[in-house]
């Protein structure tokens, strides 16, 4: 069967092995998508930069992510992976999409006021424009279609004005793109409350040694109004009885036990970490072999950037012939 002919994008960044938020939210709409549509993903390493000042880690932790999203389903088949930085052109369409954006469109990023906050002493410029090489990904491949995490919804609908700014000034050039999301939207760490991120270091590393994965959800914040065992449980409000909800197909019955305080909330974490470990099994034997085939991986991700090549120079010959450059 044919694909449709719209065009499906997105970036994740270089940050090691995907956690459970990454997949939940995002990756598994990546895998989707690539069997209906045209689907390029991509490994930011540019938007990288702007947090890690050191080469030898990002150049690992961009193999990594490669290798995880193979592992997690990608197929390079069907879909184009490739690293940001192998297609210099995006830096050229994210000056020019610069010249169409008001500071005060950056400046009121909600992405940006937390880093400032938790980057506080590295707050450089880098951190400012990144919605806007985030739009030239976009807009680059002319892609309709982007499947994120909630958290990136300010930064798409800044995509979607910059693409407005520029089809005004210079003509219909740019779709204006749609973010699509997951059922699981935001997935929560284990702290329970806030989103799940590296940078919290409230993660659940599914690719990662079992050992790893079980303290993890071992380690996790249950059911805070529920002090004793012999309480009635509110799964509604634990976020691990959530995370069963997105992970185990009998969770209407596990929720019941917790409402009858049949089951306690260890009892919870330890099958929670149990189905993980057995579900991310076939993934974290593949990403393991992969990381031992770098070629392997490098070829891959050499062979996304090459199928790229005719699309992005298209874009790029219609736009500087826009704006006069050319
Ligand atoms: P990044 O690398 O932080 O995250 C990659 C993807 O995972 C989603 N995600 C989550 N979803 C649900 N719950 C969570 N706890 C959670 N944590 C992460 C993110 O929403 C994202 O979809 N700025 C982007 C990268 C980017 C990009 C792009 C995305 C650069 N250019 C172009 C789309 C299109 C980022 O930092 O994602």
């Amino acid at each position: 069967m044919s694909k449709q002919p719209i065009r499906a994008y997105s970036g994740i960044q270089p940050s090691g092995a995907p956690h459970l938020g990454n997949d939940l939210g995002a990756i598994r709409n990546y895998v989707a998508l690539q069997e209906n549509y045209e689907s390029i993903y991509c490994i930011v390493d540019y938007h990288a930069l702007t947090s890690v000042h050191d080469g030898e880690k990002l150049r690992r932790q961009t193999r990594e992510m490669a290798a995880a999203l193979i592992a997690l389903g990608l197929d390079p088949n069907k879909c184009t992976l490739f690293v940001q930085s192998h297609r210099p052109e995006v830096q050229e369409l994210a000056w020019i999409l610069m010249t169409v954006t008001p500071v005060s469109w950056v400046e009121r990023t909600p992405t940006y006021k937390e880093k400032k906050l938790q980057q506080a002493d590295d707050i450089n410029h880098g951190l400012l424009t990144y919605p806007i090489l985030q739009a030239a990904d976009i807009l680059l491949p002319k892609a309709s279609v982007v499947p994120v995490g909630k958290d990136q919804a300010a930064h798409l609908e800044l995509s979607r004005e910059i693409a407005r700014s520029f089809n005004n000034k210079f003509g219909d050039t740019f779709p204006e793109p749609e973010a699509v999301f997951t059922t699981s939207p935001v997935v929560l760490g284990t702290d329970g409350e806030k989103k799940m991120s590296k940078s919290l270091g409230n993660t659940i590393d599914i690719l990662g040694d079992p050992a790893v994965i079980t303290k993890q959800v071992m380690g996790s914040v249950t059911d805070t109004k529920r002090p004793l065992k012999s309480d009635p449980g509110h799964p509604e409000a634990c976020n691990v009885c959530q995370l069963h909800k997105l992970v185990s197909a009998n969770y209407e019955e596990l929720w019941q036990n917790e409402r009858a305080a049949l089951t306690g909330c260890a009892d919870m974490k330890r099958l929670l970490a149990e189905r993980l470990i057995a579900h991310y099994a076939p993934a974290r034997e593949r990403y393991n072999e992969l990381l031992a085939l770098p070629h392997e991986i490098d070829n891959i991700l050499g062979d996304g950037a090459a199928r790229l090549l005719p699309i992005v120079t298209e874009t790029m010959r219609e736009v500087k012939e826009k704006v006069g450059l050319a």
